[in-house]
């Protein structure tokens, strides 16, 4: 009988905050393939640290890269120095593992260039619903990732917050504080509620399955943020949710967008919720859907070390492929109309305004009255942003009225 010892994989961090440490933590528990911890870039070095330190912490990258690790793990987030410190990494030929999806949405196809250049893979199966290991499985599998669509839900605290305000009256403060402290928000939780985060995972997504380059900035991205109580109220009496959500469509030209949208029951999305991240891929050969946790310094950890293990046995699919720029459309939805007024305009009558923009209501809830105000939500049929657009604006001016809507997805969507 043969007894076969795995060598070590030599990982350096580049960052060691929360989830860097869980990466070292879950790592000194891999037996059967050892992965040491050569080293961490952080800020301060002298700062205590409630993990074994590895020998070399160090504020200098090029006394780091110099250690020879045989896998640079990226957690700094953001674009720069990231950016900077990965390029070198693959001028090196050393292989990179990443959780950024700022740095891959904002320079994916430059670092692929880099990765194809020197031969050697960039994986990052933790930037996009990082406890759901899917996009390692499809870039292994390219007749299953056949898709030309994809709607999911991409950013855990955006849904923890919807969740808790639907389900448990939160108020967004109260339930982002929540979503915090449990370690789900970015350091910036504005790059979450305002869907930022959504959109930079989407531009990943669509690199990963549609080999397109769009940039974050382009895609139409509406907040989570100025969501009012009264939609979530209606859409529950529409017989829905409200969940933060990402689609695109690239069976002809691409189209896209991010932001809060009304799903009906039935949808497959409505009921991920929490901190769960789910990704419905319509593909030549059907619908798949892909469910589990999106955020948190353990799953994300875990995404990262499988990615490093891989690296390590030699089974990481590549990186490289050639993107093509793009500009996406936004796309033509059912939308959720809110009114709002000290005396809402008879129904017959914004019915008939909207309806002379070519904006036609299916559904609408009662209407009630709080506080001294009016309000409704109708849903209507699809339109486009900017049609819908002039239609709320000459509901404003003629019935002077607040009006807001948010997109709104079919069973089917
Ligand atoms: N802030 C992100 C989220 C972390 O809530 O989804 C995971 O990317």
């Amino acid at each position: 009988m043969s007894i076969c010892v795995e060598t070590s994989i030599d990982i350096a961090l580049l960052g060691c905050g929360n989830v860097g440490t869980a990466v070292a933590r879950l790592a000194a528990l891999a037996a059967d393939q050892p992965v040491t911890i050569l080293g961490a870039l952080v800020r301060d070095p002298n700062r205590p640290r409630d993990i074994p330190v590895p020998p070399n912490v160090t504020s200098d990258p090029a006394h780091l890269l110099a250690s020879n690790p045989s896998v640079i793990v990226e957690l700094l987030g953001g674009t720069e120095p990231a950016r900077q410190l990965v390029l070198e990494a693959l001028e090196r030929r050393i292989p990179v593992v990443t959780a950024n999806k700022s740095l891959l949405a904002r320079h994916g196809a430059e670092l692929r260039e880099a990765a194809a250049r020197a031969g050697v893979p960039v994986l990052y199966e933790a930037a996009v619903l990082a406890g759901v290991p899917f996009l390692g499985t499809f870039a292994r599998r390219p007749f299953a990732a056949d898709a030309s669509s994809l709607t999911g839900i991409a950013n855990g605290t955006s849904n923890f917050i919807l969740t808790r305000c639907a389900r448990d009256g939160d108020s967004l403060a109260t339930a982002l504080a929540e979503a915090q402290r449990r370690g789900y928000a970015e350091p910036d939780p504005r790059n979450d509620v305002a869907g930022i985060d959504a959109a930079e995972k989407l531009a990943v997504l669509l690199q990963h399955f549609a080999s397109l380059d769009v940039h974050p900035d382009a895609i139409e991205t509406q907040g989570i943020d100025l969501l009012m109580d009264l939609q979530t109220a209606h859409a529950r009496e529409l017989g829905g949710v409200i969940k933060p959500i990402v689609h695109a469509d690239w069976t002809s030209a691409l189209e896209a967008f991010v932001g809060p949208a009304f799903l009906p029951a039935t949808h497959a999305l409505a009921r991920v919720d929490d901190v769960e991240n789910a990704l419905l891929l319509g593909t030549a050969r059907g619908r798949l859907l892909f469910q589990g946790p999106g955020a948190g310094a353990d799953v994300t950890a875990a995404a990262v070390l499988d990615d490093v293990r891989e690296i390590g046995a030699g089974t990481a699919p590549s990186a490289a492929r050639v993107l093509r720029g793009c500009r996406p459309d936004s796309p033509e939805t059912e939308w959720l109309i809110t009114l709002e007024s000290g005396r809402l305009p008879r129904a017959a009558d914004v019915a008939d305004l909207l309806s002379a923009y070519g904006v036609f209501t299916h559904r609408a809830t009662p209407r009630r009255s709080r506080d001294g105000r009016e309000s409704q939500s109708l849903l209507v049929w699809p339109v486009g942003r900017l049609q819908l657009e002039r239609a709320l604006d000459a509901l404003r001016g003629a019935a002077g009225c607040a009006a807001s809507a948010i997109r709104a997805l079919g069973a089917a969507a």
